[in-house]
């Protein structure tokens, strides 16, 4: 079993390059949770995908104790965590086209107009993910809150870069929010969409979610 200082990788933010394969002792696919809250969806997805390695980012310290401890619980070898900022840190982090998928599961929805500057899927999010996925790398998106939904799905089209995969979510058991939404019978929006390498461009209009290639 990993001791828990091999699985908390705070100190990586300060690095220039992070050599993935030294710190996972193998070469696999890298997978990203953003916001893991108290680490289920991501033990979770480590032990349904076992060839792949997982990354986790959250700074809600208390989550990364739990994450930590259903690491230890499942035995799971293949998932590090990292107490940092996601937009600050993921640059920092990976290079471009090194991650297979990134989730993010209930995105806080900062409600009040004057704070959504504050939401992490804004405009230089989704360049940063743009390029730090691989071609057909993926991205999934799940919230609660319908404006949030939509404002999210309209920056992914005006970015152009994506092909938006209609009805596809991984089958996971329900994060702790999405309980509390099932709960109180309220609609979760599951998003997903595909990095498309080379957009199809039409008289210079990026044409977002085509597969066509003129
Ligand atoms: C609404 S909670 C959802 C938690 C969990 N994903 C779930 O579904 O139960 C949002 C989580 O994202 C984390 N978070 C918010 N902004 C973040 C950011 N910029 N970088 C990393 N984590 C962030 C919060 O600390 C919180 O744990």
């Amino acid at each position: 079993m990993l001791a828990p200082t091999n699985i908390e990788l705070d100190a990586l933010i300060v690095w220039t390059r992070v050599d993935w394969g030294q710190i996972f002792h193998r070469a696999a696919s890298i997978e990203v949770e953003i916001g893991f809250g108290n680490g289920a969806f991501l033990v979770e997805m480590a032990q349904r995908e076992p060839e792949t390695n997982f990354v986790g980012l959250e700074i809600y310290k208390k989550g990364i104790k739990k994450a930590r401890k259903r690491i230890e619980r499942a035995g799971r070898q293949n998932v590090r965590l990292i107490r940092q900022e996601a937009l600050a840190a993921l640059p920092k982090l990976f290079t471009a086209g090194e991650l297979s998928a990134i989730y993010i599961n209930f995105p806080d929805p900062w409600p009040k107009r004057r704070h959504h500057k504050r939401r992490l899927i804004n405009p230089s999010f989704i360049a940063t993910v743009y390029s730090l996925l691989k071609d057909r790398g993926r991205i999934f998106i799940a919230t609660d809150y319908q404006e949030y939904a939509g404002e999210i799905e309209r920056l992914f089209r005006e970015h152009g870069g994506f092909y938006y995969l209609n009805q596809y979510f991984p089958d996971h058991n329900p994060t702790k929010y999405e309980q509390e939404c099932l709960r109180l019978g309220q609609a979760v929006y599951y998003m997903s969409w595909e990095k498309i390498t080379n957009p199809v461009i039409v008289h210079g209009d990026r044409l977002s979610g085509s597969r066509k290639r003129l």
